[in-house]
């Protein structure tokens, strides 16, 4: 009981989208309307309002950061172990995708499967944050600087959590963040996916 009360307020958490969000109290024209249409960082980045995309950035990190800190915090009172620890993260990661406030037309999950490392493992995080931040630096590619820091989670989740419930989340988040960047992928191979601050899907 206690287990599904919370699956159900982290997918719900989850659903709060702080793109779309930002555009309401940035007043900026909404995310699924320009760019990618995709209600992320990066293409709030897109409106030029760069607070937005922080405020896009912070808040879909902290809502994954927020549900497992929560879990993990309360797992001895509620007996949580792994399993329910990683049904938890995979709750909120799911609402973030398909938003029960959006009709389940969500975001890639870059942040806010940043803020879920962050949560089980700050050194995790801090790993995916350094792997982003290397691939940018060299091709200043957001997608493909998400795509890099997510294929290789799973591996570094083996290192720091082991073979347990919460490895096996992190490798089902890296699946799921891939297949939603199918488009990036695809623009990727064909050498037309936009590059960060440049707003050239602004332009077509
Ligand atoms: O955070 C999502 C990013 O990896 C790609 O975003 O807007 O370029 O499709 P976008």
């Amino acid at each position: 009981m206690t287990l599904t009360v919370s699956i159900l307020l982290a997918y719900l958490l989850g659903s709060v989208s702080f793109g779309v969000l930002a555009s309401w109290i940035f007043k900026l024209p909404d995310p699924r309307t320009y760019g990618s249409k995709n209600p992320g960082a990066t293409n709030v980045l897109r409106s030029g309002k760069k607070a937005a995309a922080v405020f896009t950035l912070l808040g879909d990190a902290g809502k994954g950061w927020l549900s497992v800190a929560l879990a993990q915090h309360f797992a001895p009172v509620l007996g949580f172990g792994p399993a329910a620890i990683a049904a938890v993260a995979l709750a909120v990661f799911l609402g973030h995708l398909f938003p029960i406030f959006l009709r389940f037309q969500g975001g890639k999950g870059v942040a806010t499967a940043l803020g879920i490392l962050l949560g089980f493992n700050p050194w995790m995080g801090l790993l995916a944050v350094t792997i982003w931040i290397t691939v940018a630096a060299i091709w200043r590619i957001s997608s493909l600087s998400a795509l890099a820091a997510a294929a290789l989670a799973p591996i570094y989740a083996v290192f720091f959590l082991g073979l347990d419930a919460r490895t096996l989340a992190v490798l089902m988040m890296s699946l799921l963040l891939i297949w939603r960047h199918k488009s990036n992928i695809t623009n990727l191979i064909a050498g037309t996916e936009g590059r960060i601050g440049k707003g050239e899907r602004l332009k077509r």
